[in-house]
């Protein structure tokens, strides 16, 4: 496991200047807030160096300006969500280094907190320009990273400052860290992995990875079919990627040689149309798929079996759902297994660890996010860690 220090290696940090690198890159409509999910992540890591009496310096990007200052995308439009979270008012400084912020440094009083602007106005950012990291720590005594979600990223504000200044991680990074350690990194056997969405392609590392780590990989969503197409079964018009049959093949063959039962559906939702409840819509044996129809959801049989599978487990890694979810009635699969994962959870019998954009809103519209021991605010990051990649972020943050 990461060694790295937390905000209990820290003690009383009045007038100290703390940077803390959060993630604001939340969905936006019309310049506002629609999920502060991540606000709330980071808010006990922002409020306890606050009362420790630090002047906390608030370090984040919003979407990808590529090192312009474009107004569109100032994380200034964060602040109504960061004050109504903190409870707190929040100073906002255009700048991220430099004399305007130690001017407004110079206002703030012990405990006050300050956004300052988005990092990836400035061209050193995504470069991890090591000026550009000096500049900005040159305002300030400590540096602690709560932003995992961003932790994939090598960047300035992300990697570069931990090795300038004494860095830790923040609660709601340590929280991800444990979590995922007790997923992936040292995870109570068996260990069960959902792994769903629309392509294989996008996720071909992530499974390759997988095959070596878990004891059954579950695959729904568009990707069953291409692995069911490459074993030879007709998916009709379903989304398949048949190109991909040799690679599907490989990652069968690898499963096999680490002991990993891969688990495909044997029974699916199909119909000639993709639209809500449509009229050709059937449950068949995967064999029976017609030419004109199309998989759009693991069938009831199948997911039972999957529930069962799960009973026999004692972790799950969760991410991408089991069928076209967004439309009733392929988000059926989806929500039963979710509910097993989540009942098992409350009994005790398994640590269940979801994450990544779309498994979020699909565990949310299951009405179970809450049941899961740990939901990631993680979407690239928690794909990049379930591909068993080191994260820049994390990594700068070790200590032994
Ligand atoms: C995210 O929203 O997943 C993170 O903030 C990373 O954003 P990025 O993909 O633009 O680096």
């Amino acid at each position: 496991m990461t060694k790295f220090k937390t905000l209990d290696d820290i003690g009383d940090l009045t007038g100290k200047v703390a940077l803390v690198r959060v993630d604001l890159n939340l969905p936006m409509q019309d310049a506002h807030v629609t999920d502060d999910t991540r606000v709330r992540a980071s808010a006990p890591t922002i409020l306890e160096l606050s009362a420790k009496g630090a002047k906390v310096l608030l370090l984040a990007h919003f979407g990808r300006p590529g090192g312009e200052k474009v107004s569109t995308m100032s994380v200034s439009m964060t602040l109504d969500a960061l004050q109504e979270v903190l409870g707190r008012e929040v100073m906002f400084v255009p700048e991220i280094a430099g004399p305007v912020v130690a001017q407004s440094i110079g206002i703030l009083a012990p405990g006050d907190i300050a956004l300052l602007e988005n990092t990836r106005f400035w061209k050193g950012e995504e470069r991890n320009d090591p000026d550009l990291a000096k500049a900005i720590a040159a305002n300030a005594d400590i540096y602690v990273n709560d932003a995992f979600s961003a932790a994939h990223r090598a960047h300035a504000s992300t990697e570069g400052l931990a090795h300038l200044l004494p860095a830790y991680a923040g609660r709601s990074m340590e929280a991800e860290l444990k979590a995922l350690e007790k997923a992936l990194g040292d995870p109570v056997r068996p260990v069960a992995a959902v792994v769903g969405g629309a392509k294989v392609s996008s996720k071909l590392d992530v499974l390759t990875h997988l095959v070596t780590k878990v004891d059954h990989l579950i695959i729904g969503g568009g990707m069953a079919n291409t692995f069911l197409a490459a074993r030879g079964v007709s998916v009709g018009k379903s989304l398949c990627e048949h190109e991909l049959a040799a690679t599907c093949e490989q990652i069968l063959d690898a499963a096999d040689k680490s002991g990993c039962t891969v688990h495909l559906p044997y029974d699916v939702v199909v119909a000639k149309e993709f639209a809500a409840n449509p009229p050709s819509l059937r449950i068949c044996n995967v064999h029976e798929v017609a030419e004109d129809e199309m998989i759009l959801d693991v069938g009831p049989q199948a997911t039972e079996a999957l529930a069962d599978v799960l009973k026999t487990c004692r972790t799950l890694v969760w991410n991408g759902p089991l069928g076209a979810f967004e439309t009733e009635p392929f988000d059926a699969a989806t929500v039963a297994l979710a509910k097993s994962a989540a009942a098992l959870t409350k009994e005790d019998a398994l640590v269940s660890v979801a994450g990544g954009g779309d498994t979020v809103a699909a565990l949310a519209h299951a009405g179970v996010a809450q049941d899961f021991s740990y939901i990631s605010t993680a979407g690239g990051a928690f794909l990049e860690w379930m591909e068993g990649k080191d994260l820049p972020g994390v990594t700068a943050l070790q200590t032994a």
